[in-house]
């Protein structure tokens, strides 16, 4: 399966630089290997897959809700983000979990209202630095994968340790692979709907370290977020795959 690149702007973009990252990164991409997906904020999606038409780059939603439509202010949901435009959804990120306190129950609902609308769930597992320290981080992700993927699951996981993350700090190759090859059994055993669905990994993702951890095993790909804000950083993530 091509590795996929897929791109967290997070809550960064106004409408011009969003275009200029669009523009840049369509420009130079070339003959990627790599499958390639771009998630901006909400209100930037319609514009930025406008100006990615037919470029083959994907474009995704952050986040979105339960539901379809109905009474929930401030909210978006899956259908609502396939309508202008994204294919993928990133659910279950550690800072949505964090800051709007998003449960493993609620994510799956959420999981499961993206399969609805036809988008592909990328979901994220990953365990705090203390967890680590503990020796914890199996069981943490374990526990995130059964609560957070629904029975019938299809789509993507993204291994993203918390303490990782806009950090600089990267798990060494060992616990990388050693992760990777735990969630390929988990979901083997407990959800084979998703028993080859490609493991991404995310956390401080930067050019300079791309190429070694694209290569691990089990890597099939990588979330990236500040270096995803850049675009020859980003090109150059994608060329390492
Ligand atoms: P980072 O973020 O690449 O800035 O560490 C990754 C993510 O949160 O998806």
């Amino acid at each position: 399966m091509r590795p996929l690149i897929a791109g967290n702007w997070k809550m960064n973009g106004l409408t011009e630089e969003s275009a200029a990252l669009a523009r840049g990164i369509r420009h130079g991409l070339g003959d990627a290997a790599a499958e390639v997906l771009i998630c901006p904020p909400a209100t930037q999606i319609a514009a930025v897959a406008a100006i990615l038409a037919g470029s083959g780059i994907a474009v995704g939603g952050q986040h979105c809700h339960t539901g379809k439509f109905g009474p929930h202010t401030g909210e978006i949901s899956a259908l609502m983000l396939r309508d202008v435009g994204a294919t993928h959804v990133i659910l279950g990120h550690s800072e949505r979990r964090a800051d709007q306190g998003e449960s493993n129950a609620l994510i799956a609902r959420k999981v499961s209202s993206a399969l609805e609308a036809g988008l592909v769930p990328i979901v994220c597992v990953g365990e705090t630095a203390e967890e680590r320290d503990l020796g914890q981080q199996q069981q943490v992700v374990a526990h995130q994968l059964e609560g957070s993927l629904p029975q019938d699951f299809v789509g993507v996981v993204a291994y993203e340790p918390v303490w990782a993350i806009g950090t600089g700090k990267v798990p060494t190759a060992a616990d990388i692979t050693a992760m990777h090859a735990f969630i390929r059994a988990e979901l083997k055993r407990a959800r084979p709907t998703a028993a080859d669905a490609r493991i991404l990994y995310g956390g401080s993702m930067k050019p300079g370290n791309a190429a070694e951890i694209l290569a691990l095993p089990e890597v099939g790909g990588g979330l990236v977020g500040g270096a995803s804000l850049v675009a020859e950083d980003f090109l150059a993530i994608i060329r390492a795959a």
